[in-house]
């Protein structure tokens, strides 16, 4: 018999005789206990499975890469951006908030829009969204949020009355809840979807000067869009069509590309602008704060590796380099504690050391120790140099050169609400007056088709918010969900889908 060159061996490395009979006492049985690999086989099955992700668990991911195009080294030192031509890898991660692993990809939902960028200085992670602003502006509300979206204790089914009744109760959930209703709810796939950093950034350049900036990664190509009953039949064909559509894009040739923009804010017109430049429910005008082209997100490769590289991917909000750093929304703020917490429970104490996370240009020099799967060297390179400060000259010490410039903040400690004159309704007015006749009518119907089992008053309560931001907007939801409560044999979509208005 030939030798085998590729020899199956147990996780330990011996050999094995075979991978297909288990070891019994006689042909009929029973089972030896002392067949390893048979438990052994069996108990690595049992454990395939980690957690999925509390939100946002649907997802498709490629690797790329992004491009400097042009120069804004006076608003950031951050390594990635120093000059025109640099590149940096990436790795994405779009999902949809609600669904549960293996959800039909082509739901109406936010997509999120995730980027970790491998800079020499460390990763950056931009952990955003496919709209620029969202539902409520105070994290404390985040948990009840998910739960609307989640499914319901008893039933175990999806609860538009828990969606509308909590949406009713923060009238500031109605600019982000026009954008979902929209034709933009159903993007084809992430590549016809911007991303968007959506909360408002710091940058800080080499001179310590501090501007306060948004990110837009706008799609080349083009913002496509299912109706409902085009997302219908797709899902009956196949509930994976992202992941098909990325995956042909990308072994085709066809590599999904993005321009990122920035809008920057000097540091102290925050305090003078007549809003709340760090509220995530607003947008800054264009007008006011004009896009700044920055570089060019091109994704190219299939991850070998889905579960590795993908589902092991831990994104942070928390994970900035020297250049990038937070601002005061208290949204972004929790999120800076919220996802290393859930990484730490979700992948280990370690996961930071996972091949989708692992920095890949910087060194990594810290004092951690320690704790379980630590499968990764155990010190700095100098066994004696365990503790900070010390005496060794190769020990690894802080650089206080990137030290971000100090952030001036005065106010009460107190749990601040809603404050009186905060305006809710004219950003999402403006934005439905952009729609045009029949983006408006799918924008109704849409709502009709999502409202359909919402009880009376809720809706009235829904409409009352509609009513805020436009007679004619409420009027046309109303009359949607009346027609559809008339004819329950109405089907209330159409078929066309044109962009909406940029
Ligand atoms: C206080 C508000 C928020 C909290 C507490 C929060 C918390 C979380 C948590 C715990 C996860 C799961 C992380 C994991 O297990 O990997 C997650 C995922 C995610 N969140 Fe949030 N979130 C908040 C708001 C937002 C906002 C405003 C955005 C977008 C602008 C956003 C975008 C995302 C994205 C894109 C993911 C998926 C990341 C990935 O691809 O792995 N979240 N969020």
């Amino acid at each position: 018999m030939s030798e085998i060159k590729n020899r199956l061996t147990t996780t330990a490395g011996a050999p094995m005789p075979t991978n297909e009979h288990s070891q019994t006492a006689g042909p009929r049985g029973p089972l030896l206990l002392q067949d390893y690999q048979l438990l052994e086989k069996l108990a690595h099955q049992n454990r395939e499975r980690i957690p999925e992700r509390a939100v946002h668990a649907n997802g498709w991911g490629l690797e790329g890469i992004f491009t400097v195009t042009h120069d804004i080294t006076r608003y950031t030192r951050a390594k990635l951006f120093s000059e025109i031509g640099k590149t940096t890898d990436v790795l994405s991660r779009w999902s949809t908030v609600a669904g549960e692993q293996g959800a039909a990809d082509a739901e109406r939902d936010v997509r999120g829009f995730s980027l970790k960028f491998y800079t020499e200085e460390g990763n950056w992670d931009m952990v955003g969204n496919n709209t620029p602003v969202f539902f409520v502006r105070d994290a404390y509300k985040f948990p009840d949020f998910i739960r609307t979206q989640k499914r319901h204790p008893k039933t175990n089914l999806r609860s538009p009355e828990a969606m509308f009744d909590f949406w009713a109760a923060q009238p500031e959930s109605v600019h982000q809840v026009t954008i979902l209703m929209s034709d933009r709810g159903i993007p084809v796939n992430p590549s016809h979807m911007n991303g968007y950093g959506s909360h408002t950034f710091s940058f800080w350049n080499a001179d310590g000067e501090r501007f306060w900036v948004k990110l837009h990664f706008k799609t080349q190509q083009g913002h496509a869009h299912h109706t409902n009953a085009e997302a219908e039949r797709l899902i009956g064909k196949t509930r994976e069509n992202y992941q098909e559509d990325l995956y042909n894009m990308v072994n085709e040739g066809r590599f999904p590309k993005w321009t990122l923009f920035l809008q920057v804010m000097p540091e102290r017109e925050a305090e003078t602008v007549p809003y709340n430049p760090f509220d995530v429910t607003k947008v800054w005008p264009h007008a006011d704060y004009p896009l700044i082209e920055v570089g060019e997100l091109e994704m190219n490769r299939i991850p070998e590796n889905y579960f590795q590289m993908v589902e092991n991917a831990a994104y942070s909000p928390s994970n900035v380099v020297p250049g990038i750093g937070f601002s005061p929304d208290k949204m972004l703020q929790a999120r800076i504690f919220s996802y290393a917490d859930a990484h730490r429970y979700r992948l280990g104490t370690h996961y930071e050391a996972l091949p989708a996370n692992a920095p890949k240009a910087a060194d990594v020099n810290h004092y951690h120790k320690d704790g379980s799967m630590r499968f990764f060297r155990n010190d700095t390179g100098n066994p004696d140099a365990y503790y900070e400060p010390n005496q060794y000259e190769n020990a690894p010490v802080a650089d206080p050169s990137v030290q971000e410039p100090p952030l001036t903040i005065s106010g009460d400690a107190d749990r601040y609400g809603n404050a009186q004159d905060v305006d809710d309704y004219t950003q999402p007015r403006a934005l439905f007056n952009l729609f045009d006749d029949g983006q408006k009518q799918r924008l109704y119907e849409n709502y009709a088709a999502a409202m359909g089992p919402v009880s009376k008053p809720v809706k009235e309560r829904w409409y009352a918010v509609l009513a805020k931001v436009s007679a004619e907007y409420e009027a046309g939801v109303r009359a949607a969900n009346d027609a559809l409560d008339s004819d329950v044999n109405a089907v209330p979509v159409t078929d066309d889908t044109p962009v909406p208005a940029e």
